[in-house]
């Protein structure tokens, strides 16, 4: 692969190149601006620093994957042949991706609100931020990158038991609409659904971004902010400090968790169906008014989360 040169010249001209930096993405801000959320991934506009982040990011997690990976989705980085080189063109990855399961990948600027973007799973479309951390930052984002959505999430939607989940979280949003459209008093409809929002994302949490799973070599990790990250994908499997419980959807919609530092509190679910059932039951709880009162704490749900669900309504 090209790397930076050493030439001093050209070193400055890379570094002076804002690519398509999480903290610096000319191109991305514009289309912010604009208010569009979904856009096309302008693939040359990526410096050679930002393939050089991906290389490093992916070189130093392929280890960890096939130690605390589970094992589908090992199977999904190999089905997706994803280049441990360069950034990935999410045209290639939908080329390997669809065919399996029906998903792709879809470019967006940034934050997509809650119910467009539970509505784009619906759709079997994964919003993907194609934005890079900084070369300086690769351990530590807030938010989410090319990295974790890609190598993190994407690997995990080339299984079929899996992206069947992510449909059915789409359809949970759907059901909130619903839900909510039936409540008349606009303060009670506006508390209910912050309720269910919230119940919701807590689960997408313990489940999709942060799952544990049994399996026949031990426990494996599946959710992907723990599959991008470096190092706490060990430690969601070794450390003494983090607390592993079966899952319990009663006590899964009631947990606050914070998102500025490591898990505490993992959930481990027994295989993908298992998965599957008890989304199926968050739609059926949400049905008989059972997210309506779920307990009070994090994650907020912000104006936009909730205008997205009304204006569906
Ligand atoms: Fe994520």
């Amino acid at each position: 692969m090209k790397r930076p040169s050493s030439d001093p010249n050209q070193r400055h001209a890379v570094s002076a190149t804002p690519g398509l930096t999480t903290t610096e993405a000319p191109f991305v801000e514009e289309a912010k601006s604009k208010g569009e959320l979904y856009i096309h991934q302008p693939y040359e506009l990526y410096s050679e620093e930002n393939h050089e982040t991906w290389r490093r990011l992916y070189s130093r997690m392929l280890p960890r994957w096939r130690q605390f990976a589970n094992s589908r989705f090992l199977e999904g980085i190999d089905a997706l042949r994803l280049d441990p080189e360069r950034v990935p063109k999410l045209e290639d990855v939908n080329r390997f991706l669809s065919p399996l399961t029906g998903f792709r990948a879809k470019a967006v600027s940034g934050y997509i609100p809650a119910f467009l973007f539970f509505d784009c799973l619906r759709n079997r479309e994964f919003p993907t931020t194609i934005t890079i951390r900084r070369s300086d930052k690769l351990d530590y984002l807030p938010e989410p990158d090319i990295f974790h959505d890609i190598a993190g999430h994407v690997p995990m939607h080339t299984d079929c038991a899996f992206a069947d989940t992510l449909v059915r979280f789409g359809d949970c949003a759907h059901t909130a609409v619903e839900m909510a459209a039936e409540i008349r008093n606009e303060a009670e409809q506006l508390r209910v659904l912050t309720s269910i929002v919230k119940a919701t994302a807590r689960f997408f949490w313990f489940t999709v971004e942060f799952g544990l799973m049994r399996s026949g070599a031990g426990l494996k990790v599946y959710g992907s902010g723990l599959l991008s990250s470096y190092g706490e994908i060990g430690h969601s499997i070794e450390s003494p400090d983090v607390q592993r419980y079966p899952i319990q959807l009663e006590w899964v919609i009631n947990q606050a968790f914070e998102i500025h530092h490591y898990q505490p509190l993992l959930f481990i679910v027994d295989s993908f169906d298992h998965l599957f059932s008890l989304v199926d039951r968050l739609e059926k709880w949400m049905r008989e008014g059972r997210l309506n009162n779920v307990a009070p704490g994090e994650p907020e749900v912000n104006e936009t989360d909730l205008r997205s669900f009304l204006r569906a309504a």
